[in-house]
């Protein structure tokens, strides 16, 4: 039995020599001192031993656990602190490299032209106002003189959430808004976002953004209208822009213009951009219609006032010479990075 315990010694020590790692370690801890292992095999067979025997062999199967325990237990530590280095290695970290660079942002081009736009009209007395892109039927339609079944509505299609809510066409509701809830005189923007059913080319978008604006006071003229627009697009285009009048019908303006602004690609020849036309519409303006004037409870025989909506996308396409609307929502960086 001697033997026998010797030889477990000896094997065990020079075994756990070949370990190199945690799990074998733990293997050869079960082969030798587990439950069924080599050591508890021995000291079953103590009961054939004498009486005499019994004392010095049990004495020795203990020291040779010990041993066995303790060696287990160093290699363990061994090893665990071997992992943890290997472990530091990978991880180290060369505080020397170069670090990724973190991009900054900056304002899109229709916000560029927008925050010159508002500073603009601030500049000339003008309050910013704002309204709901869910609108209802009666804000953006019925209000502005454009009753049910009412031709134009043909040409503002847009997304029914229900019989009478409805995604705005216009900003033009914001006039009905302000005018409802403030008395003359007024001198508001309101710019927006617009939705329309249109199909997506180089000019159209179904999403797309407008600047409203309104001037109710009194003997508020159609010389006051000119005037102030004429001066807001030289602010913009600088003196040399050429704009025109045209006449037009809006429901909610008599009388009622559209502005074209000389192409700027072109100036005026026709090309692509303008379809030929030498010039590129940019709003549409007039003086405000009597019935819209009531329909807010002011009275147009005391007030008149003027209106105007301002395609927002189309003035920075002709501020930076773009050609082609969907630029500006495809977040390409290539294209974004530029302004
Ligand atoms: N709301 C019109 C449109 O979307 C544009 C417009 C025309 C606005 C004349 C006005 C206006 O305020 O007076 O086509």
């Amino acid at each position: 039995m001697k033997e026998a315990l010797q030889q477990i010694k000896d094997t065990a020590t020079s075994q756990l020599k070949e370990i190199t790692d945690l799990q074998e370690l733990d293997n050869l801890r079960v082969k030798f001192l587990g439950k069924k292992g080599e050591l508890t095999n021995i000291l079953k067979q103590m009961g054939k031993l004498s009486a005499e025997e019994r004392p010095a062999m049990g004495q020795l199967a203990n020291q040779v656990r010990e041993f066995l325990e303790n060696e287990v237990a160093a290699k363990q530590e061994l090893l665990k602190k071997a992992a943890m280095e290997q472990k530091l290695k990978l991880e180290t970290i060369d505080v020397t490299m170069p670090g990724t660079k973190v991009e900054k942002g900056h304002k899109h081009p229709l916000n560029i032209v927008l925050d010159d736009i508002k500073e603009i009209f601030i500049g000339m007395g003008f309050e910013i106002a704002e309204g709901p892109e869910i609108e209802t039927d009666y804000y953006n339609f019925e209000a502005l003189n454009l009753p049910k079944n009412h031709p134009a509505r043909d040409t503002q299609d847009t997304f029914y959430i229900s019989e009478n809510m409805l995604l705005r066409t216009q900003t033009s509701p914001v006039q009905i808004r302000v005018m409802e809830n403030k008395k003359p005189p007024i001198r508001i923007i309101a710019p927006g976002r617009v939705y329309r059913s249109d199909a997506v080319d180089a000019t159209h978008s179904p999403v797309f953004h407008q600047i409203e604006g309104l001037v109710v006071d009194k003997n508020i003229t159609m010389a006051d209208l000119k005037g102030c627009l004429e001066a807001v697009v030289k602010k913009i285009y600088g003196e040399s822009a050429v704009i025109r009048f045209r006449p037009h019908h809006f429901p909610f303006t008599e009388p009622s213009a559209e502005v074209d602004l000389q192409c700027f690609n072109c100036h005026g020849e026709g090309c692509r951009i303008c379809k030929g036309e030498g010039w590129i519409e940019i709003l549409g303006c007039g003086m405000v219609h009597p019935k819209v004037l009531s329909n807010c409870g002011i009275n147009p025989e005391e007030y008149s006032g003027f209106a105007f909506g301002i395609g927002l996308e189309r003035l920075v396409m002709g501020r930076y010479s773009i050609d082609d609307m969907r630029m500006f929502y495809e977040n390409d960086v290539r294209f974004l990075s530029q302004f």
